[in-house]
């Protein structure tokens, strides 16, 4: 339970303590097992390791500095708008892996060659962004896993960071995550009582 209790957003961390690639991947694929809707998979993220690559959010950032100064990577999650494009790969890949049989699989790719005609683009953004979202959640407690911490930044410019990072618009901005070694005990933050949040009915 105390990864789940125990999490607070980390805006301070050690600067010398760099997460190493490939336990960085590692954290991301774990992480990438968070559902998303007709599992097309449509998250995408830009990661900055290098102070160069940072520096270049700088500008755009809405304070969130201490984050950017001290993080081990900033993790901006993109939600890819043709997500329609990878279909084919996702559910011919579980057919050929024996993850589903050949009738799922005709099945879907011909339901998503249907929605792919009529859908609106709001909606494959709104689709979009609650995926990024659940991948983030998952990446925040993976981190933690990992004995990391991790702050959710929504404190940028989303009109601009796209041509900051040279990212082309069919990528569109869900979210940033910083991650590290915390330095900081964070704050303790009040949770509104389920009398405030939950119906039964
Ligand atoms: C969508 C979203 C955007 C956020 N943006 C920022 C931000 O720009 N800067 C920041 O310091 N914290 C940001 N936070 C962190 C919240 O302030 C924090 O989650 C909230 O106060 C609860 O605290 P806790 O995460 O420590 O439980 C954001 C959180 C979410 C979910």
């Amino acid at each position: 339970m105390s990864i789940f209790l125990d999490r607070r957003s980390i805006r301070k961390y050690k600067k010398d303590v760099k997460i190493d690639k490939n336990t960085l991947n590692e954290m991301i694929e774990v992480a990438m097992r968070a559902p998303s809707s007709m599992n097309l998979q449509p998250t995408r993220l830009v990661v900055l390791e290098s102070n160069e690559a940072k520096e270049k959010i700088r500008p755009i950032l809405f304070g969130n500095q201490l984050q950017l100064d001290t993080a081990s990577h900033f993790i901006v999650i993109f939600t890819d708008l043709n997500k329609y494009d990878k279909a084919d790969k996702i559910f011919k890949s579980a057919f050929d892996l024996g993850i589903i049989p050949k009738e799922v699989m005709d099945s879907q790719l011909s339901r998503i060659s249907e929605i792919k005609k009529t859908v609106p683009e709001t909606k494959v953004l709104h689709d979009g962004i609650l995926d990024g979202g659940l991948f983030a959640m998952q990446f925040m407690l993976v981190a933690r896993e990992y004995g990391y911490d991790t702050c959710p930044i929504g404190g940028f410019n989303r009109s601009l960071i796209n041509e900051a990072l040279n990212i082309d618009k069919h990528l569109h901005p869900v979210l940033i995550l910083s991650v590290g070694k915390s330095d900081e005990s964070g704050y303790q933050s009040y949770r509104l009582p389920l009398s405030d949040t939950v119906i039964y009915k």
